[in-house]
């Protein structure tokens, strides 16, 4: 194994992956941010003048890609890029490393989402300007948690004590392995993980839950969990990621929060979603001053906001990478990027003696 260059451009960029690089300062300096924006918009509406924020969005996307440009909008910047990309170059078969070489040299910050897993981390290599993660495959959905815990910060107070009921599709939903990751760096978090067995959390969500002491369980009831949970993070069945048609319609609709069920839930429990909603939490519910989920998509755009300004212009706010390697073999994860851009470098980690895919975070051996 050779050890990739001190020099290169993805040793030098911030870029925001994987939230969990982060350490809890450093995520408490971006929600410190937000809130601050968020007591005075204005003092930040020429923060960013003269700045180009590119959302390269390869996948469908209302809150992720809506709010960032806005964020950008907010701070002063413009913003450029494609929610279609068989309306850019991609469509005549353009590959990654050329559509990211030539939109780093238009902007300042790019914020991507696409497919296939580890897009992002592929993305940094070539752009030379920060990267945003902004949802790659099943993979991790970064900023989706920084919106959750600036949520859970403000409604809550406090991102450490709580019993947190995760709800819905735990295998796929990007954003709850990104939310848990998070969360179980925090004192005293406990989780309930809600869902049937073949939508259950990958194993390496539960080596992190029991690496970080955090108490879980796993649980098929919503109505027997949901009575002593501080919050109640539903998700939708990604439908999108099932081999066939027929598994989905054997997931769907398991689990569905109502107005019955949420009776025997605490005064004081919160819920939140990432969205978009599908069938999960039925639409009488959205008036009940604990069902937060759409004032959670407004924290959201703060934290994006803070999280420009501090990639941006903050020289402090350095986000450390993995100690990364050139390995001689290939990912074998055919939801990894590299499966579809082979001139991708075979660059891995080690973990407790495997040799990790840096990418997808996938084991390679
Ligand atoms: N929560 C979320 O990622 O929503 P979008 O897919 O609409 O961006």
């Amino acid at each position: 194994m050779e050890k990739i260059q001190e020099s290169s451009v993805f040793m030098e960029n911030k870029n925001l992956i994987d939230l969990e690089v982060l350490s809890t300062e450093q995520i408490d300096k971006i929600i410190r941010k937000a809130k601050k924006i968020m007591q005075k918009p204005s003092e930040y509406r020429h923060s960013c003048d003269g700045k180009i924020l590119a959302t390269l969005f390869y996948e469908p996307s209302t809150r992720t890609q809506m709010s960032f440009q806005t964020a950008m909008l907010k701070l002063g910047g413009r913003t450029i890029g494609f929610d279609n990309p068989m309306n850019s170059s991609v469509s005549k078969g353009e590959n990654l490393k050329d559509t990211i070489t030539i939109i780093g040299g238009y902007a300042d910050i790019i914020a991507i989402r696409h497919p296939a897993e580890g897009t992002a981390m592929a993305s940094s290599l070539y752009a030379g300007v920060p990267v945003i993660n902004c949802g790659d495959g099943g993979h991790l959905h970064p900023t989706q948690t920084l919106t959750d815990i600036v949520t859970l910060s403000c409604e809550k107070g406090r991102l450490d004590n709580l019993k947190i009921g995760i709800c819905g599709d735990l295998l796929n939903g990007r954003t709850v392995h990104s939310l848990i990751k998070t969360l179980a760096k925090y004192d005293n978090n406990s989780f309930v993980l809600i869902s049937t067995k073949e939508l259950s959390v990958p194993l390496y969500i539960i080596d992190i839950l029991e690496k970080n002491g955090c108490k879980y369980e796993l649980s098929n009831s919503l109505a027997e969990s949901v009575k002593d949970l501080d919050v109640l993070y539903m998700t939708r069945i990604q439908r999108e990621r099932f081999a066939s048609e027929e598994e989905y319609e054997t997931q769907k609709n398991v689990f569905v929060l109502d107005k019955e069920k949420l009776s025997k839930a605490k005064d004081d429990m919160i819920i939140l979603h990432p969205l978009p909603r599908v069938n999960e939490i039925t639409v009488d519910i959205d008036d009940d001053p604990r069902a937060l989920y759409f004032k959670q998509a407004q924290y959201g755009m703060y934290g994006r906001m803070a999280l420009i300004l501090l990639l941006l212009q903050d020289e402090e706010f350095f986000i450390k990478s993995k100690k990364t390697e050139v390995c001689e073999h290939k990912c074998k994860n055919p939801n990894c990027i590299t499966a579809n851009e082979p001139y991708l470098p075979h660059l891995c980690y080690e973990k407790k003696g495997m040799t990790m895919c840096d990418f997808c975070d996938k084991r390679i051996y």
